[in-house]
C-alpha cells in the first residue's frame, strides 16, 4: 500500500523513503515525529510550479512545523517564512534564512516583538490594526528610521466553509480589519511617515477546498488595490487544502491556481502555505500499550496523546491511523486513545484495525503540520523526538525532552 511518494508499505512494513520506520523507533523510542524532508521538498516544488504563471513567492508558515532541519530545508529551496511570534522569527533566523524573506504576522504583536522584527529587518510586517501602525511606526523611527514594509490584513467578511475553529475572515473574527479602516488608512499614508504601504493580506481560513470564498474574498480585496494602485502586492496566506483521510479527493494545487491566477496577473504574489507542505510528510508513531474490551468497545491505549497530537481533541481532526507492520487477516472495530486523564484524549474512534497486541507500533498519517508545534506538556509529559529522513540518511533533529527538561525553568 502506497501512500504517497515517501510513505509506503515495503515488505509489509511501513516506510519513509524506503527506511523502515520500525528500525528508526527501535533507536529513538516512541512517541516519536518522522518527517520526510523529500516529501516537503517535492510538495513545495509542487506548489511552486502550480503558482508559477504569477511567479508567487511562497513563505512557508512555520506554524505548521518549526523543526530547524525543516526550515533549513526549505530555505534551501528558495521558501520564505510566515513567522507570527518573535520565537518563531528566532528559529527561522537561527535556521540560517534571510530576515528579507520573512513575513511577519500575528493578531497581537507586542511591542518587544515588533522591535525584534524591525531590528532584524523582516521584510514584511502584515498588520491587524490600527494601533500596530503607530507603534511600528515609532519603533522605525528608534531603530534605523528605515521605512517598514507592510500589508495590510484585509478581513473580507467571508465566511470560509471549514471548521469554525480554522474560518478567520468572517466580520466576527478578531483577525484583519475591515474594507473601511483600510481606505482610511491608505487615504492618509502620509501619517505613518516610516511605514511603506506596499501590500493587502489576506487569510480566510484553513483547509480550503471550495474556492468561493476565497473568489468572494479575493474580489473585495481586488476592489482596494483597484482604488490604491500604487499597492501592487498580494498576499493570499494560506490554507491549501491536504487530503487526511484514504481516497480523500481534494483540489490539487493547479487546480485551485488557474482559477486565482488570472485575477492575480500584475501583481506581486505571495502566499503563506503551511499544511500543504509538510502535513503528509511527516507522521507520529506510537506503541499499544494495552488492549481492553469494555461496555462492548476495544480500547486500544497507545503512548501517544492529546499532549502530543491534540489535532483530534481539539477540531475533530481524523487521522489514519495504520501499524506499522502490515498484519493480515479481520480487523476490529477499535477506539485508539491515549493515557492522558481527558475523555478528549481519544487519537482515533471506531478505527477498522488488525487486532494489535501490547508492543504493536502504530502510525498517526498526515502528522507533519501541527503536530510537534502544538504539542505540550500536559501531565508533565515530556514532548517527543522528531527525526527527519533525508534520502538515504536519517537523524535525531530533536531529542526527547527528558524529566529534567520539564524542570528546566523552576526557580
Ligand atoms: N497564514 C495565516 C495568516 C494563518 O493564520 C495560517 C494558519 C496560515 C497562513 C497557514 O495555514 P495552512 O496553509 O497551514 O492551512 N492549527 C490548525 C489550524 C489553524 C491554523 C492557523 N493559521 C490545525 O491543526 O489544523
Amino acid at each position: 500500500m502506497v501512500f504517497n511518494s515517501s510513505i509506503r508499505y515495503l515488505d509489509k512494513r511501513l516506510t519513509v523513503d524506503e527506511i523502515d520506520i520500525e528500525a528508526i523507533v527501535n533507536e529513538v523510542g516512541t512517541p516519536a515525529y518522522l518527517y520526510s524532508l523529500a516529501r516537503m521538498r517535492r510538495n513545495f516544488h509542487r506548489l511552486r510550479t502550480a503558482f508559477a504563471s504569477v511567479n508567487a513567492r511562497l513563505h512557508f508558515s512555520v506554524k505548521a512545523n518549526g523543526n530547524l532541519d525543516v526550515l533549513r530545508a526549505l530555505d534551501a529551496v528558495g521558501a520564505g517564512f510566515d513567522c507570527v511570534s518573535g520565537g518563531e522569527i528566532y528559529r527561522v533566523l537561527e535556521a540560517g534564512a534571510v530576515a528579507d524573506d520573512i513575513v511577519f504576522a500575528g493578531v497581537g504583536k507586542t511591542r518587544a516583538e515588533l522591535a525584534y522584527a524591525i531590528k532584524n529587518g523582516v521584510g514584511w510586517i502584515n498588520v491587524e490594526n490600527v494601533g500596530e501602525l503607530a507603534l511600528i511606526d515609532q519603533l522605525a523611527g528608534d531603530a534605523n528610521g528605515k521605512a517598514v514594509r507592510v500589508a495590510l490584513r484585509l478581513n473580507p467578511e467571508v465566511t470560509a466553509l471549514t471548521h469554525p475553529h480554522m474560518a478567520t475572515g468572517h466580520g466576527a473574527a478578531k483577525f484583519g480589519m475591515t474594507a473601511d479602516v483600510i481606505r482610511d488608512l491608505l487615504d492618509r499614508p502620509e501619517a505613518y511617515p516610516r511605514i511603506r504601504f506596499a501590500g493587502i493580506h489576506m487569510h480566510i481560513g484553513s483547509q480550503l477546498g471550495d474556492l468561493s470564498a476565497t473568489l468572494a474574498a479575493l474580489d473585495k480585496l481586488l476592489a482596494l488595490t483597484t482604488d490604491y494602485p500604487w499597492i501592487n502586492a498580494i498576499n493570499l496566506g494560506g490554507g491549501l487544502p491536504v487530503a487526511y483521510r484514504f481516497n480523500e479527493a481534494i483540489a490539487a494545487p493547479d487546480q485551485l491556481a488557474v482559477q486565482l491566477s488570472h485575477r492575480l496577473k500584475g501583481y506581486d504574489v505571495l502566499l503563506e502555505p503551511g499544511r500543504a507542505i509538510v502535513a503528509d510528510a511527516g507522521l507520529l508513531v506510537a506503541e499499544a500499550l494495552y488492549v481492553k474490551r469494555q461496555a462492548g468497545q476495544t480500547f486500544v491505549v497507545v503512548d501517544a496523546s492529546m499532549a502530543e497530537l491534540i489535532r483530534p481533541a481539539l477540531y475533530g481532526a481524523h487521522h489514519e491511523i495504520v501499524p506499522l507492520r502490515q498484519i493480515e487477516g479481520d480487523t476490529v472495530t477499535t477506539q485508539v486513545v491515549g493515557p492522558v486523564c481527558e475523555s478528549a484524549d481519544l487519537l482515533g474512534a471506531d478505527r477498522e484495525l488488525p487486532p494489535l497486541k501490547p508492543g504493536d507500533k502504530v502510525a498517526l498519517m498526515t502528522a507533519g503540520a501541527y503536530g510537534m508545534t502544538m504539542a505540550s506538556n500536559y501531565n508533565a509529559r515530556p514532548r517527543p523526538v522528531e527525526a527527519v529522513v533525508d534520502g538515504e540518511r536519517w537523524w535525531v533533529s530533536r531529542r526527547r525532552e527528558t524529566y529534567a527538561d520539564l524542570l528546566r525553568n523552576e526557580v
